[in-house]
């Protein structure tokens, strides 16, 4: 794989590097994006009937069944080289923050210590009624559990469309943003806003902006770099191109 002989130069100079991810990051691990989760048994529903406040209030049963099935497919899955190389970035630099808009903790199983998950995460459950965090709950399908507190109907920590990042994760996200020499853009159509500000955010800042996506996305021009291809190819060989085989 060739890169650019200046954004191999810009990446061994780099002392902090933020790499925000998305689906396609987990692709590879063999979890199918959130759209493409559609099939089967879940084809007859759209994502805004499975993810969405809404959708919950509704059909509560429906909704945990899907993240109870979305939680086991999570669970027999591996981190994969895209995760792993990321990882590896930390041994090789002075810090590597990771922002990620998926909610599978793959980056933290595979090893990355600073992970910033601003759609939340799927194992963590919140009380949809006074929204504080319910440990304990065994995640089987059926009738949700309810609240130990109010008796409320417990659903899982995730972000749901329509609904607000939490905000300590936001912050966390723009103070990598102020402090990083290079912006990795991994895996993301870059179309749910506001976590798909970031990169624009990022540029605006003057950082070095790198896309990786085997296709085309909205925020190819916010990028001073483009690399087409897939994140579990492309990252394992630019971390060996900049400072493994350089060293
Ligand atoms: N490597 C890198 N990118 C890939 C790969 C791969 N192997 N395979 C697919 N992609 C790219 C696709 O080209 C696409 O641009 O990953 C992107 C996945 O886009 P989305 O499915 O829209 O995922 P994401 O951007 O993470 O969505 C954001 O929307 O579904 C909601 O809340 C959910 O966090 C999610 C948010």
């Amino acid at each position: 794989m060739h890169f650019e002989p200046d954004l191999l130069e810009k990446l061994r100079a780099a002392r902090r590097i933020a790499v925000f991810t998305g689906a396609g990051v987990s692709g590879e691990s063999g979890i199918p994006t959130f759209r493409d989760a559609q099939t089967g048994l879940w084809a007859q529903f759209r994502a805004e009937d499975l993810a969405t406040p809404e959708a919950f209030r509704r059909d509560p049963v429906t909704v945990w069944n899907w993240y109870a099935w979305r939680r086991k497919l999570i669970r027999e899955v591996m981190p994969n080289p895209a995760h792993l190389a990321i990882v590896q970035m930390e041994r090789l630099i002075e810090h590597v923050t990771v922002i990620t808009q998926n909610v599978d903790g793959l980056h933290r199983r595979a090893g990355s210590s600073d992970v910033v998950e601003l759609h939340g995460n799927i194992f963590d459950n919140i009380c949809s009624a006074c929204r504080q965090p319910v440990e304990g709950i065994a995640d089987e399908a059926g009738t949700p559990p309810t609240c130990p507190r109010c008796n409320g109907l417990v659903r899982p920590g995730v972000v749901w469309f329509g609904e607000a990042l939490p905000e300590a994760a936001w912050i966390r996200a723009a103070e990598a943003l102020e402090s990083t020499d290079i912006f990795f853009c991994v895996g993301t159509s870059s179309l749910v806003e506001p976590a798909a500000s970031l990169p624009r955010d990022a540029r605006a800042l003057g950082r070095t902006v790198i896309q990786i996506n085997p296709a085309p996305t909205s925020h190819d021009q916010i990028a001073q770099y483009v690399v087409r291809g897939k994140a579990g190819e492309v990252l394992p060989a630019l971390v060996r191109a900049a400072w493994i085989h350089a060293a």
